[in-house]
């Protein structure tokens, strides 16, 4: 039960993150969404703009090519009227924008005709947009164009060259044309109108997704659960087996595992470090399956002969651990935890720190609890003997420093586990594995 509670809290955690970080993603691309949306719409109403400039320019020619002889303009008075006239003409001011300052040039640069708006409130900054004295002449087809912002009003100086009949250039304009405050608004609240739009589909699409995503991802996390189960009874269950041939019982593989944690997290060994050393202490002994019950069990000394077969125990212990991607790392203790400090253990000979830290800790563990362990053959050691022996073993069978830090502790730890076979025992060394696991089966964002 209070598995389920655990894990059902790691879900809802799981719940959150997803939450958290979908709703992230989803603002994210609203937001590079909504900006490039802004972005392509202001470009639209730039066009728009211009293009507007652009015709109404077009039309002006249109209205006075006639005045415009192949020498010039002949009639600059008849011009001027006509764009008195352009400038009242029935819908003006149109509501959209209109031209606030336009002027008229001969091919020599000379002022034919000008129209001033002179109640549009930014006609003193416009003034300063246009050209001092003669401007240049742009080709026929061609114009010049700048785009000026006042008072976040869009304003489109424009310059073209008008033609006659013939199309020939005889004469030049220059106008700026302003986009009213009211088109203006409405602009901008179309531009915010899409991109809120755009924001919400994304938005809603995120949170539609939701749910498919939580349900794909809590399956995926139940089977990681499901699977680390799975590994856990595996490794329960073939510690439980060779404890049945050897000893009648497997409280030790517990008592061992817990002993060895305790000088490990002591010592602050990384947690994936402890998740082997608690792999390695279960199975430490899983290679005597392969030993005849005649040496496993035999009661008294073994021989030599019977000994060198004894020690092979670590070899079959490595052979099958190495058939599991899964426990190939138990390998460090498997393989190690008869080896001495000093090199006179078995089965490669190590010394010092060539031997895997986790096999020196495991090492101390095993004889500490053999020595405070009832065994067939003896009664358990007190705590006062056991510690005496251990310390006769500093730098000869023990790594000293690791020796030392586990005197200090060594009294506690009597009192934890020495002796210990109940139950309790079992379910506070799972409590321990799983807290070293469970993180492994949670489907992690980072
Ligand atoms: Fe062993």
């Amino acid at each position: 039960m209070k598995k389920d509670g655990k894990r059902s809290v790691r879900l809802s955690r799981f719940h959150g993150k997803l939450a958290r970080r979908l709703a992230l993603a989803g603002f994210l691309i609203s937001l590079v969404l909504g900006f490039s949306v802004w972005v392509h719409e202001r470009t639209v109403v730039g066009d728009a703009i211009v293009s507007r400039a652009l015709l109404g320019t077009a039309n002006f020619n249109a209205q006075i090519e006639d005045l415009i002889e192949a020498s010039g303009v002949s009639d600059r008075k008849a011009v001027q009227r006509e764009l008195d006239e352009y400038g009242t003409r029935p819908g003006v001011p149109d509501p959209k924008g209109d031209f606030v300052l336009v002027t008229v040039y001969d091919s020599e640069g000379g002022v034919v005709a000008e129209l001033v708006e002179t109640g549009y409130v930014h006609i003193k900054q416009m003034k300063s947009l246009v050209s001092v004295g003669p401007p240049a002449f742009p080709a026929v087809g061609d114009y010049e164009l700048e785009v000026a912002r006042v008072e976040g009003i869009p304003h489109v100086a424009i310059a073209l060259p008008l033609t006659n009949r013939s199309g020939d250039p005889v004469a030049y304009i220059e106008g700026i044309y302003a986009v009213s405050r009211e088109a203006m608004a409405g602009i901008r609240r179309g531009v915010w109108e899409t991109v809120a739009w755009v924001i919400a589909i994304v938005l809603v699409t995120t949170a539609l997704l939701y749910p498919t995503i939580l349900t794909l991802m809590g399956r995926l996390t139940r089977l990681s659960l499901s699977l680390l189960d799975a590994n856990l009874e595996t490794l329960s269950v073939l510690g439980s087996a060779i404890a049945k041939r050897d000893n009648d019982t497997d409280a030790h593989n517990y008592r061992v595992t817990l002993l060895s944690v305790r000088l490990a997290e002591s010592m602050g060994l990384d947690p994936p470090e402890i998740q082997s050393l608690i792999k390695g202490a279960f199975l430490h002994d899983v290679g005597k399956i392969g030993i005849r019950d005649s040496i496993l069990l035999k009661p008294d000394h073994l021989t030599d002969e019977e000994f060198e077969v004894m020690k092979t125990h670590v070899q079959h212990g490595r052979d099958i651990c190495e058939r599991s991607a899964w426990l190939k790392d138990a390998i460090d203790v498997v393989g190690h935890h008869h080896e001495k400090f000093d090199g006179s253990g078995y089965s490669e000979g190590l010394d010092g720190t060539e031997i895997p830290v986790r096999a020196r800790i495991f090492s101390i563990a095993d004889v500490f609890d053999a020595l405070t362990s009832k065994r067939p053959y003896k009664e358990p050691f007190s705590l006062e003997e056991s510690l005496e022996i251990l310390s006769k073993g500093r730098g000869i069978h023990f790594d000293p420093a690791l020796l030392d830090l586990f005197l200090e502790m060594a009294p506690a730890l009597y009192q934890e586990v020495a002796g210990r076979e109940d139950e309790g025992l079992r379910r506070e060394v799972e409590r321990l594995t799983q807290r070293y696991f469970s993180d492994d089966s949670e489907v992690h964002f980072d």
